[in-house]
């Protein structure tokens, strides 16, 4: 589980040095990381491959801090067991890659019930998706993950008028009494866009290349922190 007492930066570790990777993980940490964010591509629902459970175990081994799991996949309830079972705090699945949204919600609940531990659940919805689409299973989302730029690949421009869906999402929210929910934004966030993000309703900041990237990782997070 996350921790809602402040807004939380989430390094992407797709923008790390993957030959040391435990280093990266300690590296973000020490810098005042509050989650470390795993982008899962399975070049079909994304072009772009990258890791699966395996990588998941072995960050599970190296940190303390909360494992948010992004799936870019199809089929992800074949997968989710693993993922649970691998370490994960949180398992975000795509809207638009779910045929049955509820039933996966479902499945990564039970799952970390079976793990003897409360497991996350998130929704994603691309940059085109509509945020109306989570309207009826918003109460059952830990998290709704707004995407700001098309998943695939570190290092693109936010795109603006994913702003107004933080907005409309928050106020959904809202507006049932799901005031828990997490709202995280993910893709072109930097230290000079990240408070108008914020301002929007986000509480979990996703930045990949703006803090693996730098020289200084504690000088990048800090910069992001401090206009929260
Ligand atoms: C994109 C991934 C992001 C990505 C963010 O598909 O979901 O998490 O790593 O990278 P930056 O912060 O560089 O846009
Ligand atoms: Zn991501």
């Amino acid at each position: 589980m996350f921790t809602k007492s402040h807004k939380l930066i989430a390094p992407s570790i797709l923008a790390a040095d993957f030959a040391r990777l435990a280093d990266e993980v300690a590296r973000v940490e020490a810098a005042g990381a509050d989650v470390i964010h795993v982008d899962v591509m399975d070049g079909h629902f994304v072009p772009n491959l990258t890791i699966g459970p395996v990588v998941v175990e072995w960050v599970r081994k190296v940190t303390d801090l909360p494992l948010d799991v992004h799936l870019m996949i199809t089929d992800a309830d074949l997968y989710i067991p693993e993922f649970v079972q691998a370490g994960a705090d949180c398992l975000t699945v795509h809207q638009e890659a779910c045929n049955h949204l509820h039933r996966t919600l479902q499945l990564i609940r039970e799952e970390g019930a079976k793990a003897g531990r409360e497991v996350m659940t998130g929704v994603s919805l691309n940059p085109a998706t509509p945020v109306e689409t989570l309207s009826t299973i918003l109460p059952d989302v830990d998290m709704v993950l707004i995407m700001s730029v098309n998943p695939g690949f570190g290092g693109q421009k936010f795109i603006p008028f994913c702003l107004d869906k933080v907005r409309q999402i928050r106020q959904m929210a809202d507006a049932i009494g799901h005031t828990d929910m997490y709202l995280e934004v993910d893709g072109g966030i930097k230290a000079n866009n990240i408070a108008e993000v914020s301002k929007a309703g986000a509480d979990v900041f996703v930045a990949g290349s703006a803090i693996f990237g730098a020289d200084d990782y504690g000088d990048a997070i800090g910069a992001m922190k401090s206009v929260l």
